[in-house]
Formats: structure tokens, C-alpha cells, sequence
């Protein structure tokens, strides 16, 4: 039996805020549990809803030496789903409204996390073989574990995975202000360790200290080598990628699941779901204040809404669209632009776009649940989970061909009839519209064709069983098993 611990800022269905979330609280239970005792750590933040908070139990507490004082670190743990979570308390860093404040108070409150999730170790008496990091928040633990704990027998030989789930956060701030909160020595300050462009950066460090780096999906691996996608680091991420690999995400098939999801009000299945995932569309009509119209095609978006995702090319071709009979159900909230171009077309045509501008899970899974099709145009996009999400529901995506988008969302082909979703290529807004009005004729005049992607893509198996494996092939390289 090896041990393998998950450290991240969030985690289902503690606190989350996007996809890092999901990926953090499924895959540790899908590997089997004689092989792997696996393990997650994450902050006690003040927002983790109270009947989590009540479940926890209090372990301990100490003293840790921080940004020149003693800062105090508490721990509590609970075990949901058979996996043992623990929780890092100090309610300077973790009592904040949100979970992330921005640059610079973020980068003392993920420095202390990852310095005090390895202290803690020893205290509670679980030794990882492997430590799993995710992203910037994460990218001290390896720096830290190597420079300042493995003196100390209880942490040699404790291996690291540093995974990328989105290259645009990388912790990245004045070099000098880093030394001090961080307390990591200046030498480690050079090109080839922590400094970028003269600042210091938290997953640059994670990526030259961990043993093996990953990424969410294929394309995104080979895409994050180049100056395009690389943010800076293409160059370091080329060095490393004889030990860069690309997994890409699944999803907890209990947790999306259209025959037992509670959230929705009518269950399907790929057998049913033509008699029945219209009266998911009717109610949700009706939920959110769209025209009862069983015959138009819905399209669903649920999405941070940030630069990231496409939205200016959504906003450049909406009054277009709007002239098709479609209708639009937003979810998301982000950027303050976005949110309010989706209010001015929800206002602009009534009944037909319908911006619902807050954070709902239920409401997720009905949309997921509801619509014909689900718009994901990003700009990049490392893996995704929304477009699988949809392939299980039998939402058919419309993506762009990038990243995850590209390796789990097969194009249709009218001529082979092959394919789960559509796509296009540029980052171009009548490119999209061009594909979506592709879908639009398939949907309107060839409804049988349609219905057969609607069924492959929710024959596609998006469960975590494959990808888990990978990450059990490259944790058993790293520690031997
Ligand atoms: P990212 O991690 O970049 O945000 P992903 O597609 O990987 O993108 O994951 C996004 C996750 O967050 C999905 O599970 C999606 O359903 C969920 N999500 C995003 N915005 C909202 C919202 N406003 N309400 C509920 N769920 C949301
Ligand atoms: C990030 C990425 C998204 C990915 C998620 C989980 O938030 O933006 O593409 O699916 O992490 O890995």
C-alpha cells in the first residue's frame, strides 16, 4: 500500500470555483483502495458550507515560523467517500468572503498552506510516498520540500507531481516580496529556479522542483510548449517534457449521472432520452424565464465568465444569433464586462436569453440536463469538464479545437456519420457562428441524424476509469511500486 496525498486550494463539494474542484474530489476516490491510500488537504476556509464544517474534527494545533512570525496552524479532518480529507485552520489566511482575494494577499496565504500542509505531516503521522500538487497555489510544496524539510528523515525520498490545470495563474510577484513571505532563500532566486523576468513565480518553482509534471489533457500538454499558449513558460515546459504528461479529466459518473441526478426533474437515459429530456427542457424553460417552445434549439452555457472562454466572440455574434430560433440559457459569474453583456441581451430580447449571473450546482445540472447544445468557444482550455458534462447529458458541445476541447469532443461528419459534438478552428466569431448555424440545419432538418450524435456522445465513457489509471502508471514510476 502506498500513500499518496492531494494538496490544492479546492475541492468537491467542500469549496469550489471551477474545474480544479471537480478534478481534486473525484480522482482520489477512484483509484482502489488497496493500492493507493489517497489522501487531500486543503484550506479550512470560513465559506466551506457548515454542514461540512460540523463534521470535522479537530486534530491539533502549532506554531509555524512564516513571513518572520510565528503564524498558527490547525487541523481538522474528516473522511467523506471512504478518502480522508484534512483541513489547514488559520483564520488570518482562510476567512475571507471568497477564497481568493487577488495579488498580493493571495501569495502569503498559499505560502503558508503549502508550508504548513508539510509540516503537518508528521504531526498526524502519514507520510506520503508521493505528494500531488495542483496548480500555483500548490507550486511551494515541492520548492519547500526539497530545500527546507527533507533535512529531516521523516521527508526524504517523499516524491512530487506538480499538475497544470490552467498556465494563466502562476502566483507571480515582486522577487524581493517572495524572499520575505516565503522565507526562501535568495540563491534559489535565479532564471533556472523561482525568478521570471526578474519577479518570483510559485508554479515556476513547483514545475523545476517537481519530480514529474502534468497537465489535463493531451493537446494542452503539446500547446503549453508553445509561445502562444506557454504564458512564459513554454520554454522550461520544452525543457521538461521528457517528464511532462497530458491525463485528461473525467468526471464522477455518481455524481453526473441523468438517471439519478437529483437535480433534475425528469431522468433519462441513452435509451429514453428522446421521449423524455424535453420535459427537462420545458421546466427549465420555465425556471429561468425562457418561451415555452418545445421546437427551439436551446443552447446552454455554464461557465466562469472570463476571458478565457470565448465570451467576446459570443458577444460580437449574439444579436446575429438572435435572429435564429434559438434561445440562450447563461450560467456564470466572473468579469463584471461579461456579466453585464449577457444582462443587456437577456433585457434586449426577453423570453429568448435568459442571463442567470450567480453560482448554482442544481441549476448546472439542469441546464446540463435541458439543453439541445452547450456553446464552449474558449480562447484555451486545458482540459474542461462543462463539454463532458454535456456528452453525458446528451447536450451536444459546440467547442473550439483547443486543448481538452480538441481531444474529447469528436467533429461531426455528416458523410461517415461519426462524431459527438462540432468545432471549429480559429478564434473567430463568424467562424463560430458558422458552426453553430451547421448545428442549427442538423437539429431543424435532420433530427434522426442529430439524435444519433446526441447517442454517441453519451455512450462515451468520460468516467475517471482510464485516466486514473495513467495517473496510477506515472505515481508507480516515480515511487517504484
Ligand atoms: P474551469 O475550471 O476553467 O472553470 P471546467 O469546464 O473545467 O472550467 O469546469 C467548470 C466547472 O465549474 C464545471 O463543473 C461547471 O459546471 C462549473 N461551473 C462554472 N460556473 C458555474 C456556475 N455559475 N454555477 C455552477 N457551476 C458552475
Ligand atoms: C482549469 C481549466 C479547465 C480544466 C480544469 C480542471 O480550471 O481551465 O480547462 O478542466 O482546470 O482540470
Amino acid at each position: 500500500m502506498k500513500n499518496i496525498l492531494f494538496a490544492a486550494s479546492e475541492c468537491v463539494p467542500f469549496i469550489k470555483t471551477g474545474g480544479l474542484a471537480d478534478v481534486v474530489g473525484s480522482l482520489p476516490k477512484s483509484f482502489p483502495k488497496e493500492y493507493y491510500d489517497a489522501r487531500v488537504i486543503i484550506p479550512k476556509y470560513r465559506v466551506i458550507a457548515d454542514k461540512y464544517k460540523d463534521q470535522m474534527q479537530y486534530i491539533t494545533n502549532f506554531y509555524m515560523d512564516l513571513n518572520q512570525r510565528q503564524q498558527y496552524v490547525g487541523i481538522f479532518s474528516m473522511v467523506l467517500d471512504g478518502v480522508t480529507c484534512y483541513f489547514i485552520d488559520n483564520e488570518e489566511h482562510f476567512s475571507g468572503a471568497s477564497i481568493y482575494d487577488g495579488m498580493p494577499w493571495d501569495l502569503e496565504k498559499f505560502a503558508f498552506f503549502s508550508k504548513a500542509l508539510l509540516s503537518v505531516l508528521p504531526v498526524i503521522g502519514f507520510r506520503p510516498d508521493l505528494i500531488h500538487c495542483h496548480d500555483w497555489q500548490t507550486g511551494l510544496v515541492p520548492v519547500y520540500l526539497k530545500e527546507e524539510f527533507s533535512a529531516n528523515e521523516f521527508f526524504r525520498g517523499i516524491k512530487t507531481v506538480m499538475t497544470i490545470h490552467n498556465l494563466k495563474f502562476q502566483g507571480v510577484w515582486d522577487k524581493k516580496d517572495i524572499q520575505r513571505i516565503t522565507g526562501l532563500p535568495e540563491r534559489l532566486f535565479t532564471p533556472d529556479k523561482l525568478e521570471f523576468h526578474s519577479n518570483g513565480n510559485y508554479l515556476k518553482g513547483g514545475i523545476v522542483y517537481a519530480d514529474a509534471v502534468s497537465t489535463v489533457s493531451q493537446s494542452y500538454a503539446e500547446e503549453m510548449k508553445m509561445p502562444f499558449y506557454g504564458e512564459g513558460l513554454d520554454g522550461l515546459l520544452r525543457a521538461r517534457s521528457g517528464d511532462l504528461r497530458g491525463i485528461v479529466n473525467g468526471i464522477d459518473y455518481d455524481e453526473f449521472n441523468p438517471e439519478t441526478d437529483p437535480n433534475i426533474p425528469h431522468h433519462y437515459n441513452v435509451g429514453n432520452f428522446r421521449r423524455i429530456k424535453g420535459k427537462n427542457k420545458a421546466a427549465l424553460q420555465k425556471e429561468i424565464g425562457l418561451n415555452e417552445d418545445p421546437k427551439t434549439m436551446l443552447i446552454g452555457m455554464v461557465s466562469r465568465l472570463t476571458d478565457q472562454k470565448g465570451f467576446d466572440l459570443i458577444a460580437y455574434i449574439m444579436d446575429e444569433l438572435c435572429q435564429d430560433n434559438v434561445q440562450i440559457a447563461v450560467l456564470g459569474t466572473g468579469e463584471e464586462g461579461i456579466e453585464n453583456m449577457f444582462r443587456h441581451f437577456a433585457w434586449k430580447y426577453p423570453g429568448r436569453v435568459s442571463a442567470n449571473i450567480y453560482y448554482s450546482e442544481p441549476l448546472s445540472h439542469r441546464i446540463y440536463g435541458a439543453c439541445d447544445t452547450f456553446l464552449m468557444p474558449s480562447r484555451f482550455e486545458p482540459c474542461g469538464l462543462s463539454q463532458l458534462m454535456s456528452l453525458r447529458y446528451g447536450t451536444v458541445p459546440i467547442v473550439r479545437e483547443t486543448g481538452g476541447l480538441k481531444d474529447t469532443v469528436q467533429p461531426y461528419n455528416e458523410y461517415e456519420k461519426t462524431g459527438t459534438g462540432f468545432s471549429f478552428t480559429h478564434y473567430n466569431a463568424h467562424e463560430m457562428l458558422g458552426i453553430i448555424r451547421y448545428a442549427e440545419k442538423i437539429f431543424f432538418d435532420r433530427k434522426r441524424d442529430w439524435n444519433k450524435i446526441v447517442e454517441r456522445g453519451m455512450e462515451m465513457d468520460y468516467s475517471w476509469s482510464a485516466s486514473a489509471l495513467k495517473y496510477q502508471e506515472m505515481y508507480d514510476w516515480l515511487i517504484g511500486y
